[in-house]
């Protein structure tokens, strides 16, 4: 079988390389795909949005099944176009991605659908939003309606920088039409986990669970990234609050599409916080969560291939999905002055040790080929994932395998899954 890849990061490495551990995967392509997937995969220069050119692709290629990695083709339709054309596709129709594309469709569906989440209301005008502000006080949080490339969110600790941030978003455009709509949220204290579904519509296969490092610096200070790092499973997410998610969340969800007539056909992420005990959904995503797809994808046994093919031909309730006893720990490695601006084109050295070893595997991200050489060409740039008996020795083996990796300016946390470590003793 051969299968395309639509993506660039870490994550889509992360599928890359799993998908190829199935024997029933002859070959893989990935558009655009980066240094790494390069090296396992024949990456295409066609861009993850090019609907047109993807298919045309797909069609005079022959492959058996598309699997997207990122948000953008997914909410822009790239599904409806493969379903049209009777192609195979892993990933929900523009219809199901709405749940991630417009915060505003995410949050009514909850409210209609009594799934627990943050009070909230949303605005089309600034002045009211403003006012909605003044009248709740700081600390508050103000949400761009669409796709923002993760910078949409802003958690103001005071009323001034929450109207800032409406300013910022409705005034000054920072995010384009995404910012034309807004939603003012109360702002939830707690824990964050990240909780992944696959569904076919029809059957629920709960992943592993996991919990990303959003912050730039350790001790969960600066600003919010993409995720710093991440680790599976969540020693938080115990049985008992597991099934809480199942039964309060994920049931009203599924319920939720079919009363939509959404036939979602893909993953969900959902962002969870847990407050005193008790989930609370701080936002649907409706694809793998990236950093939290590589240690994920370095804990599974089943067949991923099967797996994913299943849940496109609606078929998931005749897979079994089984995890390997080991924790995982995935550090992210990220270039100088990301979240901001950073440098591009640093030489990566020290990659080549890891082509045999057992413990330990790194995804690239922002990664390029200049001259024969693989260069950092983004923010996040490496994800080394390790396996461990325990999630210290994961992070042990992640650590240790990042001693051997350097670029200038490069930087990571020391500090990635010791709260679950500490959770633990
Ligand atoms: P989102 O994209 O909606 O998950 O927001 C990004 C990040 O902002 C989340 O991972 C949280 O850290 C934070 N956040 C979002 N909504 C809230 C909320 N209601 N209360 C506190 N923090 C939030
Ligand atoms: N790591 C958070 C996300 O993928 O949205």
């Amino acid at each position: 079988m051969k299968v395309l890849v639509i993506g660039s990061g870490g994550r889509e490495h992360a599928l890359v390389w799993k998908l190829l551990q199935s024997p029933r995967v002859e070959k893989v392509f990935c558009a655009p795909g980066n240094a790494g997937i390069s090296e396992i995969a024949e990456c295409i220069n066609i861009k993850a949005d090019d609907a047109d050119a993807l298919l045309n692709f797909v069609k005079y290629n022959w492959i058996d099944l598309t699997v997207v990695g990122p948000e953008v083709p997914l909410t822009a339709g790239i599904v409806d176009a493969f379903v049209r054309e009777e192609r195979r596709i892993f990933g929900p129709d523009k219809s199901g991605a709405r749940l991630e594309g417009s915060k505003i469709f995410a949050k009514d569906f909850m409210r209609k659908n009594g799934i627990p989440t943050a009070e909230y209301r949303s605005f089309t005008s600034c002045r009211q939003a403003e006012e909605y502000v003044r009248l709740k006080g700081a600390p508050i949080v103000i949400k761009a309606d669409g796709l923002a490339a993760g910078k949409g969110v802003i958690v103001a600790e005071t009323v001034e920088e929450a109207i800032d941030a409406l300013k910022m978003i409705m005034k000054d455009n920072a995010f384009g039409d995404a910012g034309k709509k807004v939603i003012v949220e109360q702002c939830l204290v707690g824990e964050e986990a990240s909780f992944m579904i696959l569904t076919d519509g029809k059957t629920v296969v709960p992943l592993a669970t996991s919990q990303d490092h959003k912050r730039i610096f350790d001790g969960d200070k600066g600003p919010n990234t993409g995720g710093m790092g991440a680790y599976s499973p969540a020693p938080l997410v115990t049985k008992t609050l597991e099934k809480d998610i199942m039964r309060h969340i994920v049931g009203p969800l599924m319920k939720g599409l079919k009363r939509e007539r959404i036939n979602y056909r893909g993953v969900i992420y959902v962002g969870v916080m847990v407050c005193q005990g008790k989930p609370f959904v701080l936002e649907f995503n409706v694809r793998f969560g990236d950093p939290e797809a590589q240690p994920i994808l370095a804990r599974l046994d089943s067949d991923f291939f099967e797996l994913l093919k299943a849940t496109a031909e609606g078929r998931l309730k005749d897979v079994t999905v089984t995890w390997k006893d080991e924790a995982s720990v995935c550090v992210v490695i990220s270039s100088k002055g990301y979240p901001g601006e950073y440098s591009k084109g640093e030489k990566i050295t020290g990659l080549d040790s890891f082509k045999n070893d057992k413990n330990a595997v790194v995804f690239h991200a922002g990664t390029s080929m200049k001259h024969g050489e693989i260069v950092t060409s983004g923010g996040r740039v490496l994800g080394v994932t390790a396996l461990g008996q325990d999630i210290k020795t994961a992070k042990d083996n992640a650590y240790k395998a990042i001693e051997k990796i350097h670029f200038n300016g490069m930087h990571y946390r020391k500090d990635i899954a010791d709260r679950a470590i500490k959770k633990q003793q």
